[in-house]
């Protein structure tokens, strides 16, 4: 399992551009993009360096957490899985690219893409002190994708938000076109990200995509309204990402659904814990999605064996063995 905190290269990196910045104007400029995302208006508020290292230092930790919990759920269904090539769509700062280089030791190659100079400048500039050769083409993701290369591995992390429904499924299709095994899209934990996602699913399933995960189905999400497919990801706060939010925790936890597809079928699919496991004194119950759909699944105390094995789950993990269902 890799770690869902940013690496302290990278972080030392960031912090390092603070020095002889004003920290209210940093923390200024990332109150400002963090109520701009939250209205739904994308990254468009940041538009210099300054902007750019705010959005990094506030928001690439949590979803640079966000993209390796998907990595990881992907990687315990397929420990094979050995790309060598990257397309990041909609890179941003390339915290999905630090995040695949972290998780895959096998890539050798990354391909960036994104409409934001500022971000891209940012993340030419962490890739330089960090010794990671990368390519980063600036243009907008749907049309400039059909120059990018096919890659073993694409994603899109906290991207699809960002476009209308027209660009989205362009981007969409473009992404599965250019994927020569597993696409990974990881979007905000919210309803509205939840509904995207399962366009998305929609639509490559349909394209002839399989999914990995986090679903142990290609069937249509049992869920219903207004119940929505989400998970959370713990990591821990450093000082200057403290200082820049006002907060006072040393962690946070980052909501978050994601999809991995596949050209290939992947068997057995395990269940999936759709929420933290509820403990009372007789027993532990599960929320799991299985190929049966959703059930709760009870180890009472009695049973000892699998009582054990409830104790460790966690939202989110996957379940490979069928347990005892309600
Ligand atoms: C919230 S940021 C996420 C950045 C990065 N993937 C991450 O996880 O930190 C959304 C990114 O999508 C990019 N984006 C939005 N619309 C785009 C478009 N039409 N073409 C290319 N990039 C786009 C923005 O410029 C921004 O970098």
């Amino acid at each position: 399992m890799t770690s869902p905190d940013l690496p302290a290269h990278i972080s030392a990196s960031l912090a390092a551009r603070l020095h002889g910045v004003s920290r209210s104007d940093a923390a200024q400029r990332s109150d400002t993009i963090s109520k701009t995302y939250r209205a739904g208006g994308g990254s468009t508020t940041i538009r210099t360096e300054s902007d750019a290292l705010a959005y990094a230092l506030a928001r690439m930790p949590a979803t640079y957490a966000a993209v390796i919990a998907s990595l990881n759920a992907l990687q315990e269904i397929r420990p094979d899985f050995a790309p060598t090539s990257l397309l990041d769509c909609g890179a941003g700062p390339g915290t999905a690219t630090w995040a695949c280089a972290e998780a895959f030791e096998t890539l050798e190659s990354f391909a960036l893409l994104d409409a934001n100079p500022a971000l891209r400048s940012l993340a030419i500039e962490l890739a330089r002190e960090n010794d990671r050769t990368i390519t980063y083409t600036l243009g907008d993701a749907p049309t400039k994708i059909i120059d990018a290369p096919s890659a073993d591995l694409v994603i899109a992390s906290y991207v699809i938000n960002e476009l209308a429904d027209t660009a989205r499924e362009k981007l969409v299709a473009a992404m599965w076109s250019k994927t020569n095994d597993t696409l990974v899209i990881v979007e905000p934990g919210t309803p509205a990200g939840y509904a995207r996602i399962l366009d998305a699913r929609t639509q490559l399933i349909r394209a002839g995509a399989h999914v990995i995960a986090p679903c142990p189905h290609d069937e249509t999400c049992p869920l219903l309204k207004p119940d929505w497919c989400h998970f959370s990801q713990r990591l821990q706060r450093s000082r200057v990402h403290k200082q820049l939010k006002s907060a006072e925790l040393p962690y946070e936890d980052e909501k978050f659904i994601y999809l991995a597809v596949s050209r290939t079928p992947i068997a057995p699919r395990p269940s999936r814990v759709l929420a933290q496991p509820i403990t009372t004194k007789i027993a532990i119950t599960a929320k799991l999605c299985t190929t049966n759909g959703i059930i709760a699944a009870v180890a009472p105390k009695r049973d000892k064996a699998l009582y054990s094995k409830f104790r460790k789950l966690d939202w989110g993990d996957a379940v490979f063995e069928h347990p005892s269902s309600e």
